[in-house]
């Protein structure tokens, strides 16, 4: 429909620089550019080498995303942006391209959430969220179940991984098995050829006095490392097919199991899955096969929106201008350390919401809900000595908050 916003979306919070264009749920444009083969000899992110790749792929993913949505920038009625979670300096090219853009055309701008987005994305698939909505995100940097009521303001935290997220894990474990990077995919493809029950692996916090939301994959990671090295150890061959299929059975097993879990604790009846890990095909299935018995509708976006995409920030920015969100400001920061809560980022010269509460727009989007003390993926409590050469996750949870304002 003609009369939905028309909203172009910037993502560059890690390898992709994503560059989106929607009118309202319906996606029109999907432009990405990856560094991910510069980063695959270090076998993990290398911040600097993305950042520099995002700018010198910036201008030429606008122009490729215009042309493929057929629209002229002047019709936009809004530019968004991944204002973070995410790498500082990667963050920082989006959202001064996103800041010149939008002062350039006259255009509002929209620092928005990189998690909400990986949920909001799914509206250009299967249409408006349910709300609230129950949403388990997954990938290298988070795994988290989260409730929404209102994706554009209101996203609470019930649980998260207290040490790696599942992306991580995948990552790692791949390493291991000498599969490159990025491990995820590679897992899934030679799992199909594994058995899943090869090899019992343990399945972290599922006893009955553990946390009923979290999660913890390092030792699950640990464990799968253990094995590979006691079968080199004895000169043993290391059936790669049955590793993966048996690590990829237990990360699945406890994300589905503990989704449907919180589903069912908070009378929600559908289930939205996203992140890059939503796009492993175990995940997928065994999370159909589940919510099928539970009477649970699942929603997963396909496997390219579930990566990071520019798609999945126009698709927040679009709901944002459609419920009349506040645009931000032109002093929009940068926050490296984002938390999940902060669905959207007016600018340092918006108005702080009063403490008593009570400001509608942008900033009802702060502060904390549910969640207490383990706020998201923050419990970074392990010691990762032997991984230090790793990744992009290991920097989303690491670098210190860091809010950087460019203007
Ligand atoms: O959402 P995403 O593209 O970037 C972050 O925000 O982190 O997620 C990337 C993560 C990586 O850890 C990657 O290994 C994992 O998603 N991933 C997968 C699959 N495809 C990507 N994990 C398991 N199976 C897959 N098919
Ligand atoms: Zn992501």
């Amino acid at each position: 429909m003609a009369d939905e916003p028309l909203v172009l979306g910037i993502e560059t919070s890690c390898d992709e620089t994503g560059v989106g264009i929607v009118r309202g749920h319906t996606l029109l444009a999907d432009a990405i550019a990856s560094s991910v083969d510069e980063h695959a000899r270090y076998g993990g992110v290398v911040p600097e080498v993305a950042s520099r790749a995002h700018l010198e792929a910036m201008v030429p993913t606008i122009q490729r995303a215009l042309k493929q949505a057929g629209v002229s920038a002047r019709d936009l009625d809004g530019i968004a942006v991944t204002a973070g979670p995410g790498l500082a300096g990667a963050l920082l090219v989006g959202v001064s391209a996103a800041k010149a853009y939008a002062y350039a055309l006259g255009k509002p701008l929209y620092g928005v959430n990189h998690l909400a987005s990986h949920i909001c994305v799914d509206q250009l698939e299967h249409g408006a969220l349910p709300e609230p909505t129950m949403a388990l995100l997954v990938s290298g940097g988070h795994s988290s179940l989260l409730l929404a009521p209102d994706i554009t303001g209101d996203v609470r935290p019930l649980g998260a991984t207290i040490d790696d997220a599942a992306g991580e894990a995948f990552d790692k474990v791949a390493r291991v098995l000498g599969l490159g990077f990025p491990g995820g995919p590679a897992i899934d493809r030679h799992a199909r050829e594994g058995d899943p029950a090869a090899i019992a692996f343990p399945r972290g916090l599922t006893g009955g006095r553990d946390a009923r939301y979290d999660f913890s994959f390092s030792g699950l990671k640990t464990a799968v490392a253990r094995w590979v090295e006691s079968r080199r150890r004895e000169g043993r061959e290391v059936p790669i097919a049955d590793v993966a299929a048996s690590f990829q059975e237990a990360v699945v097993d406890v994300l589905t199991r503990k989704a449907i879990r919180a589903c069912r604790d908070n009378g929600v009846d559908h289930l939205m899955i996203g992140g890059g890990v939503a796009a492993n095909s175990r995940l997928r299935s065994l999370a159909q096969e589940r919510c099928d018995d539970a009477g649970i509708l699942l929603r997963v976006p396909r496997p390219g929106l579930c990566t990071d995409n520019g798609a999945m920030v126009a698709a927040l920015g679009a709901e944002m201008v459609a419920r009349g969100r506040p645009a931000s400001t032109l002093d929009l920061p940068a926050d490296s350390s984002l938390p999940v809560t902060e669905v959207s980022v007016p600018g340092h010269t918006h108005e702080e919401p009063s403490p008593k509460g009570g400001s509608a727009g942008g900033g009802s989007a702060r502060g904390g809900q549910a969640g207490g003390a383990h706020g998201p993926d923050s419990a970074h409590g392990n010691d990762h000595a032997h991984d230090h050469a790793h990744s992009h996750a290991h920097d989303h949870d690491h670098i210190r908050r860091q809010t950087t304002s460019i203007s």
